[in-house]
C-alpha cells in the first residue's frame, strides 16, 4: 500500500526539519519529566511535603507536553521517538542529579534544564515560522515557551538565598 502523505502545504524537506527540531525537543521533555519525578521521590529535608506536591504538580503538565510534542511529530507526517535510548541520545539534557538531596539542590539542576529549554525553542520558533514555513509549530512550541519560562520562575523564586 502506498505511504499517504502529509499534504499540509509544507515541503517534505521542511516538515522534516521541523520534525528533527521537535524530536530533541521531545526527548529534553520526557529527560526532564523523569528528572522531576526522581526529585518527588527522593527529596528529603523540613519542606518534604510541600516540594514532593510541588514535584509532581509540575512533572503533571510536562506529561502533557511529552505527549502533545509526539502527536504534532505524527501530525507533520514522522513517526515519533518512542524508547528511552532514542530519548538519551536526542536530548542535550544530561541526566545528572544533585549532589544532595535537599528541595534547593534539586530545584537548581531543574532550573538550569528549564532555562536550557527555553533557549533552544526561543532560537526554533522564527527558523521553523520563516525558513520552514510552519506557523503552526511556531505557535505551538510558543506555548510550550511560555510554559516552561513560568516554571523556571517558580523554581527561580524557590532556590533565592535572602543571606
Ligand atoms: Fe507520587
Amino acid at each position: 500500500m502506498k505511504t499517504v502523505e502529509a499534504e499540509i502545504g509544507i515541503k517534505k524537506d521542511n516538515r522534516k526539519a521541523v520534525v528533527d527540531m521537535l524530536k530533541q525537543l521531545l526527548a529534553d521533555e520526557f529527560i526532564l519529566y523523569t528528572k522531576y519525578r526522581n526529585a518527588h521521590w527522593n527529596i528529603e529535608g523540613h519542606d518534604f511535603h510541600t516540594k514532593h506536591v510541588f514535584f509532581e504538580e509540575e512533572y503533571g503538565k510536562l506529561e502533557v507536553t511529552v505527549d502533545e510534542v509526539a502527536e504534532r511529530i505524527r501530525m507533520l507526517g514522522f513517526y515519533s521517538p518512542g524508547s528511552l535510548q532514542q530519548f538519551l541520545e536526542l536530548s542535550q539534557l544530561k541526566e545528572n542529579g544533585p549532589d544532595q538531596n535537599d528541595s534547593i539542590s534539586f530545584m537548581k539542576v531543574l532550573l538550569e534544564d528549564h532555562q536550557d529549554i527555553i533557549t533552544f525553542i526561543r532560537t526554533s520558533i522564527g527558523e521553523n515560522a520563516e525558513a520552514h514555513n510552519d506557523e503552526g509549530t511556531a505557535d505551538f512550541i510558543t506555548g510550550i515557551l511560555q510554559q516552561h519560562e513560568e516554571m523556571a520562575w517558580m523554581l527561580r523564586a524557590s532556590v533565592k538565598s535572602f543571606k
